[in-house]
């Protein structure tokens, strides 16, 4: 068997394990110690389900499984779609001590964890991330729920999993451009927080996205640990859990007013955490050799620097507004002090804010 590390999320009574390794979807115990009641119901969607669900559903002997396999792609990520898993829930007759498992991306985590939050009024779930961006962020922390045509993500919940459970085999089979776009937030945690492993992203990224398996695993390790740990002195983000969000109210911006599905999420954060670079630099904070360093970085990982559609600036600053980031329509935006350190502010130049937006749109 491959080595494999487990880290413990911290939150009392809802802690829980996040399980890295090789292998891990053909060792049943991982799994199966997790699942309450009898009754599991697997979501997954049309182009996770034909390479996982047989794996996974061979490590549930003993339990009754059904499966719910979505239409794939983040313009699917509404309540509609939501409902065809109340819908297989309510049909199959699944009570409240049931269990479900997210099989697939950020999509379907988000999806299947919100449906978990309120189907019966809470009942548990399991995440199996199978994305470089599922595994390093979307699948810890427990925040669930959908789009709506005004504002990404806009309905949800906070519901944490009974455990993570990251097999880096999955990974083979995702497509270049989606796991670059994965990268994009391993590196965020590297800006956020953690200079040390923003220096091991620049002298590893051309490994890394050759996909050496055991630089990968150390990246989704540390991802997942700095992310742990933010979470759990901030589970409901009302403080430095908003850091998490570097880049995110640009790059919801964009999402939104290119239309979901255009841009990935993770190349949409890309190009927001370039803009809060920016930002930062025009602020007095970083330097421009900083700034290219972060260009640079994006770059080595195949993600975009810009953006090639035209968007109007009014449509872009009204999305901007939308996003959760904003308290009573005053912008918050998460910029760097230095690499390797964020900080959360409404106080900087209006200003410098409208040069960003026209530099890059
Ligand atoms: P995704 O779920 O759409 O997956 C990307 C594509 O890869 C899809 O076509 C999917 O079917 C396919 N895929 C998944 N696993 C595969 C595999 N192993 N092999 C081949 N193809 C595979 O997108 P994503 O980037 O994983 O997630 C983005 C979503 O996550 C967004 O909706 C975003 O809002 C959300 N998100 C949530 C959080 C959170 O904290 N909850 C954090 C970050 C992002
Ligand atoms: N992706 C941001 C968060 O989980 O808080």
């Amino acid at each position: 068997m491959q080595p494999m590390k487990t880290l413990n999320l911290k939150l009392n009574e809802k802690s829980y394990p996040i399980y890295i390794g090789r292998d891990l979807l053909l060792q049943a115990d991982f799994l199966s110690k997790h699942i309450s009641g009898r009754q599991v119901m697997i979501v997954s969607n049309t182009k996770v389900a034909p390479l996982y669900l047989a794996k996974v559903e061979a490590l549930l002997g003993g339990f009754s499984v059904k499966n719910v396999i979505l239409p794939d792609g983040e313009k699917y990520k509404n309540l509609e779609t939501l409902n065809l898993i109340f819908d297989a829930l309510l049909a199959e007759k699944f009570d409240r001590t049931c269990t479900l498992i997210a099989l697939g991306g950020g999509v379907i985590g988000d999806m299947t964890g919100f449906a978990a939050a309120s189907y019966q009024r809470g009942v548990n779930f399991v995440q199996i991330p199978t994305t470089l961006l599922a595994t390093v962020d979307s699948s810890v922390g427990g925040k669930t729920g959908v789009n709506h045509a005004l504002g990404k993500n806009m309905i949800g919940a906070f519901h944490q999993p009974q455990c993570v459970l990251i097999d880096i085999n999955t990974l083979d089979t995702l497509e270049a451009r989606q796991y670059a776009a994965g990268m994009a937030e391993v590196i965020k945690y590297g800006l956020l927080g953690n200079a040390k492993f923003l220096q091991f992203l620049q002298q590893n990224m051309p490994a890394l996205m050759a996909r050496d398996k055991d630089l990968l695993a150390q990246a989704i390790y540390q991802s997942c640990a700095d992310k742990a740990e933010i979470v759990a002195t901030d589970e409901l983000e009302s403080g430095r859990r908003v850091l998490l969000n570097l880049g995110h109210t640009f790059g919801h911006a964009l999402e939104n007013t290119l239309g979901y599905g255009k841009l990935l999420h993770g190349e949409a954060i890309a190009i927001g955490m370039l803009m809060a670079a920016k930002l930062s630099m025009l602020e007095g904070h970083l330097s421009a050799d900083e700034v290219a360093q972060v260009a640079d970085l994006c770059k080595k990982a195949d993600l975009p620097c810009e953006i090639n559609s035209k968007i109007k600036i009014t449509d872009f600053t009204k999305a901007m507004l939308v996003d959760k980031k904003s308290v009573a329509g005053k912008m918050r935006l998460i910029l760097l002090k230095k690499l390797g350190q964020a900080f959360i502010t409404n106080d900087y130049q209006p200003d410098n804010l409208h040069k960003i937006i026209e530099e890059f749109l």
